[in-house]
């Protein structure tokens, strides 16, 4: 039998949250993948209805209508945004098109960094997190030229944001050493007052944004997302991704969430998750910046299945490395006090 090449060989599959089957289950309430709990949007469907105009042409592979719209939001030049078929696709791709022997990410971070870097037999180097904290110091302290370095803003699975002073040694540390940094800010959408980083971008060649439509919007089934960097770097990305792969549906949607109804919808529902987030806190001895929290329940596994048992699904972090913390999304009023009351009562059944 042809073997796969050899970088394959002790990879396994990276885990994730919402498990097709657990969701479908109308009796289950995913608290694992850490989506807005109010969407999708009602003004969707009136894009999915033109897209079925575009069904028997291929999708434009530059996605030009949605990145005007991005470029004209963030104030960039359109030459300066990639669409991809979700970060999921963007990041397989800067590690394609810019790692060469080193790639640094957070010890406790999205598992997909990781994935990337091996695949293409680059070495992974893991930024340690004293406290379950992101110390921008170490990361410099680690930084090399050529170096890629995935940093997850706010962090998946500890939540934490770094804000603008927190992100500019990075940014010049990248600078200095001509590494390449990639803020994922997949969930930044959550984060209050979130600095807008896009506007770096034109003043440095070594930063790349990548962004998720999935979480903010609900819309996991669609799989859009983008990246916004250097024209030189989204060039590079471009010349290896593979075409079409962004449809004429996702297409058509993100560039109807882009704009002020998304904005109005992002506004609207972030006020409702603020409220249920101080309801978890006041609760739990947690915090975040963004719309997830971890916990430490003693064993996750564990929890997890008794969660389970009561139609709670909740992520597991042992993949993340912290076997002892659960990871779960803030989602309406009641099922956050559903899913509070049944961790209290789990873990004091268990302590009696
Ligand atoms: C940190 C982070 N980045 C990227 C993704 C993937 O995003 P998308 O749905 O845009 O592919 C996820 C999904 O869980 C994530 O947690």
């Amino acid at each position: 039998m042809v073997k796969p090449r050899a970088q394959l060989h002790n990879l396994s599959v990276c885990e994730h949250g919402g498990k097709p089957g657990t969701a479908k289950n109308s009796r289950v309430i995913d608290f694992s993948t850490n989506l807005n709990p109010y969407g999708p949007p009602g003004f969707l469907s009136e894009a999915l209805k033109a897209a079925i105009h575009g069904l028997n042409r291929y999708p434009d592979n530059e996605c030009r209508e949605l990145r005007a719209k991005i470029s004209n939001k963030f104030g960039c030049r359109e030459e300066e945004v990639q669409v991809g078929a979700g970060v999921s696709e963007l990041i397989p791709l800067v590690a394609h098109a810019f790692a060469k022997k080193r790639v640094l990410m957070l010890k406790h971070t999205y598992g997909e960094y990781e994935l990337a870097a091996r695949v293409i037999g680059a070495k992974v180097k893991q930024i340690e997190m004293p406290g379950l904290r992101i110390q921008p110091e170490l990361i410099v302290a680690e930084m090399k030229p050529e170096d890629v370095v995935f940093v997850c803003n706010p962090n998946n699975p500890t939540g934490q944001y770094l804000g603008k002073e927190e992100q500019a040694p990075l940014i010049e540390a990248a600078e200095r050493l001509d590494a390449l940094l990639v803020i994922d800010e997949a969930y930044v959408e959550f984060v209050p007052d979130a600095y807008p980083l896009h506007s770096c971008v034109s003043s440095s060649r070594n930063l790349l944004i990548l962004r998720s439509i999935t979480k903010s919007f609900t819309i996991p089934g669609v799989r859009i997302g983008y990246a916004i960097g250097s024209e030189a770097i989204i060039q590079a990305m471009q010349k290896i991704k593979a075409p079409w792969s962004v449809s004429v549906f996702a297409e058509k949607i993100g560039t109807a969430v882009i704009g002020a109804a998304g904005d109005a919808f992002l506004k609207e529902t972030t006020a409702k998750i603020a409220t249920g987030k101080q309801q978890i806190e006041n609760e739990f001895a947690v915090q975040s910046d963004a719309n997830f929290y971890i916990l430490d329940v003693g064993d996750a596994s564990k929890m997890k299945a008794a969660l389970l048992e009561h139609g709670l699904v909740v992520r597991d972090c042992t993949s993340f490395g912290l076997p002892t913390h659960v990871r779960f999304s803030v989602r309406s009023e009641a099922e956050n006090n559903l899913l509070i009351n049944t961790i209290l009562e789990l873990i004091s059944t268990r302590n009696r």
